[in-house]
């Protein structure tokens, strides 16, 4: 497993991470333990989670949130040096006026619950989950900056923020000493492109580590969903998944996907190793989080590493996408 640097830190992180999405949610805690060890003995050294991962994101009771960071703790027993532990905090845990977003209040109270569910003593990575409109970015940022003050955690970052949304912070940590955001967790893949107008270039000019999200499309870039076909028993798809139903209402992701086809084809390779070599190709991406819920997803991928892209493969995918590159 190669390891590239979070941006402009010292910390290197596994360029495959494992997200731990599905853990308490779609998978119980025997394959999650399952799925984690693999990872693990892979060389992942970089899992991802959130205080609202597990079943409660489904059935619309925030109480029954943070099962994923429970399992991911009592699997953590002995080898929490090991590994770089990202988690997050924003989304609603609970039904009360604070029990979401980012004001100090929340934030106090919802890492002593992430360190409690999770129970370790430090956070590595703790990620703002997205923009808060409702608080001012000092309160949160000082009150970031405090949990590092205290050890509770090592570096702070932000998700699906946008480049000015960045600048702004970063504007104020420089201006009253606070710590940044030290990296940005946004989804890309062949099937998400957005971040390559703005923020790519904003995190490579900031030197900000970018972790991306979603990089097989939640599934879509792995081939194994068709067209007017009922998804397989046993996917994301099946059981409901929100964000990637929306995914595959789109018809011409389909298309693109058959497009790629031929190109993972043509190097003897799948087209989730494919997907994967492409997100990784561009060097401003320090790591991609993978989704698995089964330990086989974990070893399909690997392989990914052999791949280098040409540029003329990179090309004929912009063409593809309709994305044209400037003269
Ligand atoms: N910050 C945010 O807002 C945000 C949002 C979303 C995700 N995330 C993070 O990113 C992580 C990854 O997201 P994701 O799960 O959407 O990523 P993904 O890697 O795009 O999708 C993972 C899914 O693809 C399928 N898959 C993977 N390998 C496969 C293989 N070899 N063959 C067949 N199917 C395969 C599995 O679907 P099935 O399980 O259906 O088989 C798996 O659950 C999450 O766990 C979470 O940590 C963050």
């Amino acid at each position: 497993m190669n390891h590239r640097k979070l941006g402009r830190t010292g910390l290197k992180v596994s360029e495959i991470s494992l997200g731990c999405m599905a853990f308490g949610r779609w998978i119980d805690e025997k394959m999650s333990f399952q799925v984690l060890d693999t990872a693990l003995d892979a060389g992942i050294t970089l899992f991802d989670t959130a205080d609202v991962y597990g079943r409660g994101m489904d059935i619309g009771d925030p109480s029954l949130s943070g099962e994923s960071e429970t399992i991911l703790g009592r699997w953590l027993k002995g080898k929490r040096d090991r590994i770089i532990l990202a988690t997050k905090v924003h989304g609603r845990v609970g039904s009360g006026p604070n029990d979401a977003g980012q004001s100090r209040y929340h934030i106090m109270r919802a890492v002593e619950n992430s360190l409690k569910r999770l129970d370790t003593d430090y956070i590595d990575l703790y990620q703002v989950h997205r923009f808060d409109e409702n608080t001012p970015l000092e309160e949160t940022l000082r009150a970031l900056d405090d949990l590092v003050r205290q050890g509770k955690v090592r570096y702070i970052g932000c998700s699906n923020f946008s480049a000015w949304q960045i600048a702004k912070a970063h504007g104020i940590s420089a201006l009253q000493g606070l710590e940044r955001f030290e990296s940005v967790q946004p989804q890309y893949s062949l099937i998400a492109r957005q971040i390559e107008q703005e923020l790519l270039p904003f995190c490579r000019s900031e030197q900000v580590g970018v972790i991306v999200y979603s990089p097989l499309g939640r599934g879509m870039l792995t081939g194994k969903y068709r067209l007017g076909e009922a998804p397989p028993e046993g996917t994301r798809a099946a059981a409901g998944e929100k964000r990637l139903q929306s995914l595959m209402a789109q018809t011409d992701n389909f298309e693109l996907v058959d497009k790629l086809k031929p190109f993972a084809e043509r190097r003897d390779c799948t087209l989730a190793q494919f997907a994967l070599a492409w997100v990784l190709n561009s060097p401003v991406i320090s790591s991609a989080i993978l989704g698995a819920s089964k330990p086989q997803h974990i070893m399909d991928a690997l392989p990914y590493a052999e791949q280098k892209l040409t540029d003329e493969e990179l090309a004929e995918i912009d063409k593809l996408c309709g994305i044209s590159q400037a003269e």
